[in-house]
């Protein structure tokens, strides 16, 4: 299946829709489990760019325009500093690049946590700059009340807890979490918290198996995990972690591709024959008729 979709350039909504289909909803996802049981796992993978989505979207559930953009689009050393004006323009890009996974913006650090009506209004802007079908944020216990005022005011909320990397300068680092009593506890009742509050899935990230497990038995709504547990209801990546985009490979991390050599390697192919005069040849010159 060709995956380059024609965008409909004549509408203001370049929208490819290469077939009839609907979009997949957020209660549909939040419906997979049942009674405890998730018996269709749900895909999940990050995307930040327009090809990345069209890409990605008929083998995915969820595309999560992570603000993990930080790190591996923009390059910079956390995702502490990614802003709303950020995630709305790769959100924005998503939705436009996809047409049947539900596309689900992250709140970036600075844009929630210091009221429901602060949280309100950046989703909002980001449900209406986009045309997401949620956001994501990250903490628990704290963040619920914030979950339940969005969540009452038309915002899905998908909950993130464990390590989560937007307190990196609070966890001191991106170590797993949930090794000691305590930790694990905390865990369990943050993610029981967004649970009630409302949350239609919550990512968990890496958490001590044992305790992904306990939290996915404990929460009526799919677990997504990242470096937690295969009994999790559903899994996430980094996409360009999976594709074998960089050296550092975390524990967590399954790489189904080497695609960093592919692009080195084309470029070293290009760059010698731009330098032999090689490139370009007779098929890509424009000739006199
Ligand atoms: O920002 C991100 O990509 C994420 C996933 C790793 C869950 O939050």
């Amino acid at each position: 299946m060709s995956t380059t979709f024609q965008l409909d350039t004549a509408t203001s909504r370049a929208n490819p829709t290469p077939a009839p289909m609907k979009r997949l909803t957020v209660p549909a996802i939040r419906q997979r489990k049942v009674g405890g049981a998730t018996a269709e796992p749900v895909v999940v993978l990050t995307a930040y760019t327009a090809r990345q989505a069209q890409l990605l979207d008929a083998h995915c559930d969820v595309l999560l325009v992570g603000d993990s953009l930080g790190q591996v689009i923009y390059g910079l050393p956390s995702s502490v500093p990614v802003t709303l004006e950020m995630m709305a323009a790769h959100g924005a890009a998503v939705v436009r690049g996809s047409y049947h996974s539900v596309v689900v913006v992250d709140m970036p650090f600075g844009s929630y946590e210091g009221s429901p009506e602060q949280a309100f209004a950046s989703a909002a802007r980001l449900l209406k700059e986009t045309g997401c079908a949620a956001i994501k944020l990250e903490g628990g216990e704290a963040m619920a009340p914030t979950v339940e005022f969005l969540v009452s005011r038309g915002i899905p909320v998908m909950g993130h807890v464990g390590l989560t990397p937007q307190a990196v300068n609070v966890l001191g680092g991106y170590n797993a979490r949930g090794r000691s009593k305590a930790e694990a506890a905390k865990i369990v009742a943050d993610a029981k918290a967004l649970d009630d509050a409302g949350a239609f899935a919550i990512v968990i990230e890496g958490v001590v198996e044992p305790i992904a497990i306990e939290v996915t038995r404990a929460v009526g709504c799919p677990t997504i995990g990242i470096g937690a547990s295969a009994q999790c209801d559903g899994q996430v990546l980094v996409t360009e972690d999976m594709l074998g985009m960089f050296d550092r490979v975390p524990r967590f991390v399954k790489r189904y591709e080497a695609i960093a050599e592919v692009i080195s390697g084309a470029a070293e192919k290009y760059a010698g024959e731009v330098r032999a005069r090689i490139f370009p040849g007779i098929e890509q010159t424009y000739q006199p008729k």
